[in-house]
């Protein structure tokens, strides 16, 4: 008899314990737990992505380092590469630039401030790999924008660093010198 006592008040004082728990556990009395999830740099839906730590470094490594000048094309230009660089311009590239590079685009016809680069031409031909990239990379910033003051760049050329692997952006540059070729 005596122990089934016992086993009824150890089970009355479980009973109120996970009792006063299941108030806090189901809200009913609110407490604003600190939640680790909060504590941490976030953006949300349409604000501007925040800037990338200082001296931080892509996983595919660096795409190119700030203050040493324009980097050099390590991606051969072989067959693999331009057919690559093809595939990727038709995607990224030409709905602007146009189906050979001459900058008339589909979508060019609605770029009234400023035409799509003719890449065929000498002008841009003549710029070296380096530049190419770096132009693809960051695409072409208009300090004048009033539309978007705050985005980076104009609705010229935007950056396709986030469509484009480092790898991939070679690919494209190593294209775009076939169409100076297939040209003459
Ligand atoms: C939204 C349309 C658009 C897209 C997409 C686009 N471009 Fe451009 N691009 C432009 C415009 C517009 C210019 C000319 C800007 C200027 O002269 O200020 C330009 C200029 C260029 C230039 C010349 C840069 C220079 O230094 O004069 C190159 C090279 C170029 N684009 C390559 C590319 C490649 C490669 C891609 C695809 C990976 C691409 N562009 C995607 C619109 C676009």
């Amino acid at each position: 008899m005596r122990l089934i006592k016992q086993l009824i008040g150890v089970f009355a004082v479980l009973g109120v314990v996970i009792g006063v728990l299941m108030i806090f556990t189901y809200d009913v009395i609110k407490i604003d737990w600190v939640s680790f999830m909060e504590i941490q740099p976030s953006y949300s839906n349409q604000e501007q992505p925040l800037a990338v730590p200082a001296q931080s470094i892509p996983v595919e490594g660096p795409a190119y380092i700030p203050g040493e000048g324009v980097p050099s094309n390590p991606v051969p230009s072989d067959e693999v590469s331009i057919a690559r660089g093809a595939e990727l311009y038709s995607i990224h590239c030409q709905m602007c630039h146009g189906d050979a590079g001459q900058g008339n685009g589909t979508i060019s016809a609605f770029l009234v401030k400023k035409k799509p680069a003719d890449l065929t031409s000498d002008l841009v031909q003549s710029k070296t790999d380096g530049s190419m990239f770096l132009t693809i990379s960051n695409g072409i910033f208009n300090p004048n924008n009033s539309l978007f003051p705050d985005v980076e760049f104009s609705g010229q050329m935007p950056p396709l660093n986030e469509n484009l692997t480092v790898r991939e952006r070679w690919d494209v540059v190593n294209f775009l010198r076939t169409l100076n070729a297939t040209q003459q």
